[in-house]
C-alpha cells in the first residue's frame, strides 16, 4: 500500500512527507510541479529511502496522474499541491485558478476513474484527502464568532476564491460520483521549511539580515496560529477517523494580530541571538502600505475536529514559535537555498 501525496515538497506537505515517515508510515509517492515553493532541500533527508517516490510534475496532468495511479494503487491521494500566497494571488492570479482549480479537477477525476475500478474492499478503504484553508469563509468582526464547518462560504482575495471553488468541486465529486472525501480547513500555519514570503518566516529572515519588518496597514489584522506539525497530525488522524463527505476545520487556539506576533518572534530573536549593537529586533519593525482587501480577522472553531476526531494540537505558541526561531537559526543553509533567484524578484516588486 502506498499514499499519493500532492505537493510534498511545499511547506506543509514536506512536513507531511517528512512526519508520516518518520512514524512508520506506508511508502509515499510525492507529486510536486516544483515551483518556486517547492524545494528538495526540504526532503534532502529522505535521500535513499526507497519509502519516498518523488515524481517532478503537475496535478493538472491528466495522463501521469493517471498513469501514476495505476503504477502505485495508492490508497489515499492527499492533495496539499496549490499556489498558497495571497500576495502573489493579488499580482497574478491566474497561476491560481490553473493550479488550484483546474489542477483539483484534474486530479480529482483522475481519482474518479481510478477509484470506479477498484475491488469493494480497495473502495471501503480508498480516501481523498483535501487540504484547504479557513480563508474561504472570509473575514471576520473582532466579535463575531469563529469559523465553524457551517460559515457561508465568503472568498475576498483571488487566492481564496480558487480555493473555495477547489473545495466545492470536492464536494461535488462525493456527492455525484461517491467520491469517498474529506475536506480539512486549516488556520495559518507556522514552523520548519516555511517560504520566507509568509509573515513568520520572512520576519526571522529580515530581522536577522538586519533588514525592515514590514508591517501591513495597522497591524491589527488577526490570525488564529498553528505550528505544522500540529496541521499534519490533524491531517492524519481526519485520515484515519474522518466522515465521508465531512469537512474539518482546524486551528490552534492562537489568535494573535500580526504587531503581536511579530514584537514576540522580534523577543525570542533578542534572547537566542541579540542584535550586535546592543539594540532590540523590534527597532526594525516598519509599518509599510495595506494589502488590498486585506482580511480582518481569522479564527477556527475546533470544536467538530476535537469532539468528531479527537484531534488536539501539541504545541503551544509559546513552544511553537520559539522552536520555530530556533529552527530558522540552525537552518541557515536550507534558508539561503531558498532566499536566492526567484525569492529576490518577488520581494523587490512587493516591497518596491
Ligand atoms: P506551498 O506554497 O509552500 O507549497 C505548495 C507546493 O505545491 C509546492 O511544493 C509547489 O511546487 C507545489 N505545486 C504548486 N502547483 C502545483 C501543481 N500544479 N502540481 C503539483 N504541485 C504543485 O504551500 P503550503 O503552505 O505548504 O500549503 C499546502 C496546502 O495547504 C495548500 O493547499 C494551501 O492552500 C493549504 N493551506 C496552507 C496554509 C498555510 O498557512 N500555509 C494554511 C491552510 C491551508
Ligand atoms: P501571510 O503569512 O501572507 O498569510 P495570509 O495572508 O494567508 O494570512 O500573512 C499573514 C498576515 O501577516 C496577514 O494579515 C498579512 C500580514 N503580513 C504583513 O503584515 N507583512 C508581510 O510582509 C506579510 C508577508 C504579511
Amino acid at each position: 500500500m502506498t499514499i499519493l501525496v500532492t505537493g510534498g515538497a511545499g511547506f506543509i506537505g514536506a512536513n507531511f512527507v517528512l512526519d508520516w515517515l518518520k512514524a512508520g508510515g506506508e511508502p509515499i509517492v510525492n507529486l510536486d510541479k516544483l515551483t518556486y515553493a517547492g524545494n528538495l532541500e526540504s526532503l534532502a533527508s529522505l535521500k535513499g529511502n526507497n519509502s519516498h517516490v518523488f515524481m517532478r510534475g503537475d496535478i493538472g496532468d491528466a495522463n501521469l496522474v493517471e498513469s501514476l495511479l495505476k503504477q502505485h494503487k495508492p490508497r489515499a491521494i492527499i492533495n496539499f499541491a496549490a499556489e498558497s500566497h495571497v500576495d502573489r494571488s493579488i499580482h497574478a492570479p491566474e497561476d491560481f485558478i490553473q493550479t488550484n482549480v483546474v489542477g483539483t479537477f484534474r486530479l480529482l477525476d483522475a481519482a474518479r476513474h481510478y477509484f470506479a475500478a477498484l475491488s469493494d474492499a480497495d473502495k471501503a478503504a480508498f480516501r481523498f484527502l483535501h487540504v484547504s484553508t479557513d480563508e474561504v469563509y472570509g473575514s471576520l468582526e473582532l466579535n463575531d464568532p469563529a469559523f465553524t464547518e457551517t460559515k457561508r462560504y465568503e472568498p475576498n482575495s483571488p487566492y481564496s476564491a480558487s480555493k473555495a471553488a477547489s473545495d466545492h468541486l470536492v464536494r461535488a465529486y462525493h456527492h455525484t460520483y461517491h467520491l469517498p472525501v474529506v475536506t480539512t480547513n486549516c488556520s495559518n500555519n507556522y514552523g520548519p521549511y516555511q517560504f520566507p514570503e509568509k509573515l513568520i518566516p520572512l520576519i526571522i529572515h529580515n530581522a536577522l539580515a538586519g533588514k525592515p519588518l514590514p508591517i501591513y496597514g495597522d497591524g491589527q489584522q488577526i490570525r488564529d496560529w498553528l505550528y505544522v506539525g500540529d496541521h499534519c497530525t490533524a491531517i492524519k488522524a481526519v485520515l484515519e477517523r474522518g466522515k465521508l463527505g465531512e469537512v474539518y476545520n482546524i486551528g490552534g487556539n492562537n489568535e494573535r494580530a500580526n504587531l503581536d506576533t511579530v514584537k514576540t518572534l522580534c523577543a525570542i530573536l533578542d534572547q537566542e541571538k541579540p542584535r550586535t549593537d546592543g539594540k532590540k529586533y523590534a527597532a526594525q519593525m516598519t509599518f509599510v502600505k495595506d494589502r488590498p482587501g486585506h482580511d480582518r480577522r481569522y479564527a477556527i472553531d475546533p470544536t467538530k475536529i476535537l469532539k468528531e476526531v479527537g484531534w488536539r494540537p501539541a504545541e503551544t505558541p509559546e513552544s511553537g514559535f520559539a522552536k520555530t526561531v530556533k529552527w530558522y537559526l540552525d537552518n541557515d543553509a536550507w534558508v539561503k537555498n531558498v532566499t536566492s533567484g526567484d525569492y529576490r524578484n518577488w520581494v523587490a516588486k512587493q516591497y518596491a
